[in-house]
């Protein structure tokens, strides 16, 4: 050893002394949380939102609450809702006991993570943007590529997936969250048995099923309060429903709260950056001889099949690129957007469609420039942020604010030339197809 490294390993070990006087200091430091709100804070945050756990959550249609939402086999009981609130919160459910639903759903930050992609075990990152969960036991399919057909099957997903939660199996989730005696007694009165692996997805959709949010001004203005959005927002409704066509996907109404149609559209987010056609061919050859949702999940994870969507899942030639129309709730406070967190704020949404989005030869029929003046768009931005609950309109305003700023700054995905259509996007999509990677 030299003099040098001397000096280095003696500051190491210098500094190895000093982390461990300052845990035992501040011994009540939490864990690395993955720039999550530690848990307890979280769920006083969860606590102050007053959630209604009986009861048909308002804003909600009861007969298709009770048809379609809840399944027969998992009827929502105070018992199954608490056990699910105390896993979504348990860091046991993941490998190294850093990470919960609630790292990469935080309650404070719109029950997502604030990334562009999500950070788990062994902090690594995946490839895609964390949705939020707040309502989203509504949508008919889970994920932005809708590979989960439940809330159920959902849940049961990241705890096993290696970059996410990372337990190796079932049984060794079930043996850790089974350190905790009292899971033995919450799961009895939940659902009559043991600790279960299956269980654990029961009672962690039943916790979800409480987290409705659909109490926003927009529904205070459409139920006849002509004062409960500004005159640029309801300037926004019409463009919403008119020249800017969102509704023909985002259809927003009593029996479609969420301002989603279900379906997958390839909307040319994806396309910045991707060569369809080699990377579908790599995706029918990863699923040539079929994947389960275990193997779907870590392509859509951890792979750059990823950028595939829906085609994944269906192998449709029409999947290209495609994903799920995002719900529009809360749109306001769970920036960044899209699959892939890659626009900032809503400006950056709408300067994207105003364009006719990143042309490609799976672009979906609906998307074309739309020619919306600057204060077209700011009247259209202004309504969606008139779709968060009122329970948070704290940080809805504070988030206008934030967005607001970046965007007098920087539009990096404005394209006057194309949404004026002052050049037709074919001609891009001409030179892309050629330019080829
Ligand atoms: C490491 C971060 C991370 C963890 C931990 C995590 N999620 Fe997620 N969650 C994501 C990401 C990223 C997606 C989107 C993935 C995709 O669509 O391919 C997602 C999607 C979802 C969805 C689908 C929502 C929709 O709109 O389709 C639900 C519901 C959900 N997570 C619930 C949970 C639950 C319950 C847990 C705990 C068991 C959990 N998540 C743990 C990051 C995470
Ligand atoms: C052809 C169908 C279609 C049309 C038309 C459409 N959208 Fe979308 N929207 C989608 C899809 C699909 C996604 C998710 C795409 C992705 O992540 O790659 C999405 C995502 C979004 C998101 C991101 C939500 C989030 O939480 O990440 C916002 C906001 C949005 N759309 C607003 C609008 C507005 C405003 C309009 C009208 C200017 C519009 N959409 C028109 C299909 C559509």
């Amino acid at each position: 050893m030299n003099k040098t490294q001397v000096r280095l390993a003696s500051a190491a070990v210098l500094g190895f002394l000093a982390a461990a006087a300052g845990s035992a200091l501040f011994a009540a430091t939490p864990p690395d949380t993955h720039g999550a709100l530690d848990a307890a804070a979280q769920q006083q945050r969860l606590d102050a939102l007053h959630i209604p756990t009986t009861g048909v959550p308002p804003g909600v249609d009861p007969v298709a609450w009770a048809s379609i939402y809840v399944p027969a086999d998992n009827q929502q009981t105070p018992e199954r809702i608490a056990l699910g609130r105390k896993l979504y919160f348990d860091t046991h459910l993941s490998r190294d006991g850093t990470v919960s639903c609630a790292t990469c759903h935080d309650v404070s930050r719109g029950f997502t993570d604030r990334r562009n992609v999500s950070e788990g075990v062994g902090d690594k990152l995946g490839r895609r943007s964390a949705p939020t969960v707040m309502n989203a036991v509504l949508f008919q399919t889970m994920f932005w590529d809708g590979r989960a057909p439940t809330p159920e099957e959902q849940a049961k997903l990241p705890i096993l997936n290696p970059i996410e939660m990372g337990h190796p199996d079932k049984a060794s989730a079930v043996a850790a969250i089974s350190a905790d005696p009292s899971y033995v007694g919450m799961f009895q009165k939940a659902y009559g048995r043991a600790p279960n692996y299956d269980d654990i997805g029961r009672a962690l959709a039943s916790f979800e099923r409480t987290l409705i949010f659909l109490d926003a001004p927009f529904d205070k203005y459409v139920a006849g309060d002509s004062n409960a959005i500004s005159p640029a927002a309801q300037r926004g409704l019409v463009l919403f429903g008119g020249k800017a066509r969102c509704v023909s996907c985002h259809m927003l109404n009593g029996s479609n709260p969420l301002g989603t149609d279900n379906l997958f559209h390839n909307i040319g987010v994806s396309a910045r950056t991707q060569n369809f056609e080699a990377l579908a061919r790599k995706g029918l050859e990863a699923t040539k001889s079929g994947a389960d949702e275990q193997a779907l999940d870590k392509l859509a994870l951890e792979t750059d099949l990823s950028e595939l969507g829906r085609f994944i899942t269906t192998r449709n030639r029409s999947d290209i690129g495609a994903f799920k129309t995002e719900q529009l709730r809360n749109v306001g406070i769970t920036a960044p957007y899209m699959h892939d967190g890659s626009l900032r704020t809503l400006w950056d949404v709408v300067d994207h469609y105003n364009k006719g989005g990143e042309t490609n030869p799976y672009l979906d029929g609906g998307i074309e420039p739309l020619n919306l003046s600057e204060a077209e768009i700011d009247d259209l931005v202004a309504f969606l942020f008139t779709l968060t609950d009122s329970r948070f309109a704290a940080e809805n305003t504070a988030a206008y604010q934030e967005q607001h700023a970046l965007a007098a700054k920087q539009r990096p995905f404005r394209d006057d030339a194309l949404a004026h259509r002052q050049v037709l996007p074919f001609e891009t999509r001409v030179v892309g197809a050629a330019g080829l990677k």
